[in-house]
């Protein structure tokens, strides 16, 4: 890991700059997207740091500091889950995408553009993994084969089944970039009240973190539009996907 690293505060793209397919109201009743952006804006809600950042014309004024063996762990489990979960995300929407499609075309541009996002979200934890030698999760190939089941069968079961699985999904997975975002903030804060910070790589994870966060989020959004609610049954396939995904993330971050 090299010795210094720095955060910034980046500007949170908007993930409704992207609504590709329908204007329908959404129905928010256990849509909890709603939390999550609360989250966000509670962890961009830290403004000092960003405040000094600026101040400096964009570059900190910090002494850069290095992680501790403990930050160094959280990291590293943290790196490995992301991109265990982006390659399962790319092979859900891959095999989703062949069934949907041929139902209901229209929903080609909208299935291409989550993958393209998702295929973006996995080349860079795979760059970031190698840039900062962490390995792959061990559960790689269970995963591999547990995404691709999950994402063909949730559409052979229809549209708003394949709907709910990405609500399922991206609310989990947003939750999971949120939490995060706070425990690089934090760190932020308590290294500003130190007079240090990280520099440049922290600065640059942190704004990859929200960049991929927020397109998570469009995710929920686009699936919730599409009639995720309406799957059936809703209750049982989203809870038995969401617990799928904490035990796949709880395992992620120790093998
Ligand atoms: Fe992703
Ligand atoms: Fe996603």
């Amino acid at each position: 890991m090299p010795p210094s690293h720095q955060l910034a505060i980046l500007s949170r793209r908007s993930f409704h700059s992207h609504r590709l397919v329908s204007s329908r109201p959404v129905p928010l009743a256990k849509y909890d997207v709603n939390s999550l952006r609360r989250v966000s804006s509670a962890a961009a809600a830290q403004p000092q740091y960003a405040q000094n950042v600026l101040a400096a014309g964009g570059k900190s004024a910090l002494t850069p500091s290095p992680l501790s063996d403990e930050q160094k762990r959280f990291l590293d489990s943290a790196l490995r889950v992301n991109q265990a979960g982006e390659l399962a995300a790319v092979l859900i929407y891959s095999a989703q995408t062949p069934p949907i499609v041929r139902t209901h075309p229209h929903l080609l541009q909208l299935m291409k553009h989550m993958y393209d996002q998702e295929a973006g979200h996995y080349k860079t934890f795979n760059e970031i993994l190698v840039k900062h030698r962490v390995r792959p999760t061990v559960m790689y190939p269970l995963w591999k084969a547990a995404a691709t089941t999950l994402g063909w069968s949730t559409a052979v079961m229809g549209r708003e089944a394949a709907m709910a699985c990405t609500e399922a999904v991206e609310t989990e997975i947003g939750d999971h970039y949120n939490s995060q975002i706070r425990v690089l903030l934090d760190w932020a804060a308590d290294l500003e009240a130190k007079g240090e910070d990280f520099g440049p790589e922290m600065k640059e994870l942190l704004a990859t973190l929200r960049r991929i966060r927020d397109e998570e989020l469009e995710h929920l959004d686009h699936a919730v539009m599409n009639d995720a609610k309406e799957a059936k049954p809703y209750e049982l396939l989203t809870n038995v996907i969401r617990g799928g995904c904490r035990a796949a993330i709880w395992i992620s971050e120790r093998v």
